[in-house]
């Protein structure tokens, strides 16, 4: 649909070739530069995930968080922070709603596949997503963006640049500290095994991976395996962990886990293999289980997260977004080895006061 400005533009240069030729080229010339400053000023660019156009005050700002599962007690760690969030946002008197979600079985790729689509037709003004796949996610993750909805990615990193920022733990580092602890309760010797957790989640796929390079560290300590999967629950972590035992019975000395489920399924499958407080266990992630056996030193050490900050810092990070304001590409939110010797300090006690068991 042409404007008004452009149909004076076009009669103008309907004019214009009515004129003598050498005044033509100094007149147009003009009216192209009159142009373009006016199609300039008449333009504003079209709000957009990258440039979005702060709400208006008072507008009540609907955001959608996507989390991984909701079996994990460390989804309940990253509600309650994102809770603590929209509590303050609401309290300084703006009009705030999260809609949390999350796949009801673990792992249900499909499921969290429709949620994003759902909430990118009902036109929220941000999502912030944990995903469960690195590449599974990118497809809806392209449909938000072309509709102009900005993305935060928390937790599990996605391979899709057109987002905000990545709000998590440094999972490498994370993997790292565990490797060098297991190193360190086998005196640098022995045979260990990994039971990874899922293809396609990309926060443990980096733990895994920091470990191991940790473990090129130490030559005395071999690798008995390193490339099976507990899948997606505790139950399928504890079969998966029970046949893994079975089949290094009697050669293993130190064990690595890399999330909450999975290191919950190994502990029962150390349990029932009687095993548990025999071989060096070192894990990532709290949760009642976890923590009891860790103060009783049947698991030597977790790497524990602050899934509180994360469920907080993703909405608070989202908000700053849609006010304009610069967000940082990264924001990492920490990773802390624990084992019975520190629990009691303020730094581990502060940390669990915030993660739910
Ligand atoms: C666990 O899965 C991972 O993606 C999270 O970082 C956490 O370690 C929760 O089940």
């Amino acid at each position: 649909m042409l404007d008004a400005k452009a149909l004076l533009l076009f009669l103008m240069i309907v004019r214009i070739f009515s004129f003598p030729r050498f005044a033509r080229f100094f007149v147009l010339s003009g009216a192209l530069i009159g142009a373009l400053a006016l199609a300039a000023c008449g333009q504003k660019a079209a709000p957009s995930a990258d440039h979005p156009t702060a709400p208006a005050p008072g507008k009540k700002i609907h955001l959608a968080y996507i989390a991984k599962g909701m079996q994990d007690v460390y989804w309940k760690s990253v509600e309650a922070g994102l809770r603590e969030a929209e509590k303050e946002v609401n309290a300084s008197g703006q009009n705030l709603e999260v809609t949390w979600d999350a796949p009801t079985t673990d792992g249900d790729r499909p499921a969290q596949i429709s949620m994003v689509e759902n909430y990118v037709s009902q036109h929220v003004d941000g999502i912030i997503l944990c995903p469960l796949d690195d590449n599974a996610l990118v497809a809806p993750a392209e449909k938000a963006h072309r509709a102009g909805i900005p993305l935060v990615i928390v937790d599990s990193t996605l391979n899709y640049p057109e987002t905000v920022t990545f709000v998590g733990t440094d999972n490498h580092h994370g993997g790292e500290l565990a490797g060098e602890e297991l190193a360190r309760l086998l005196n640098d010797k022995g045979n260990v095994i990994m039971m990874r957790y899922n293809p396609g989640s990309a926060s443990c796929a980096d733990r895994e991976q920091g470990f191991l390079d940790a473990m090129k560290k130490h030559p005395g300590i071999k690798i008995l395996s390193s490339d099976n999967y507990a899948g997606n629950s505790r139950e399928t972590a504890l079969d998966n962990g029970q046949r893994l035992l079975a089949t290094y019975t009697g050669q293993i000395d130190g064990v690595f886990t890399p999330n909450e489920s999975s290191t919950n399924g190994m502990f029962l499958a150390l349990q029932t293999a009687g095993l548990a407080g025999k071989v060096k266990f070192v894990g990532f992630d709290g949760g009642t289980q976890n923590m009891a056996a860790l103060q009783v030193g049947l698991i030597n050490a977790l790497v524990l997260q602050n899934p509180f900050q994360m469920g907080y810092l993703g909405v608070k990070v989202m908000l700053d977004h849609l006010d304009g304001k610069p967000v940082p590409a990264n924001i990492d939110t920490g990773a802390t080895l624990v084992t019975k010797d520190n629990l009691d300090s303020p730094a581990v006690k502060a940390l669990l006061d915030h993660t739910v068991q």
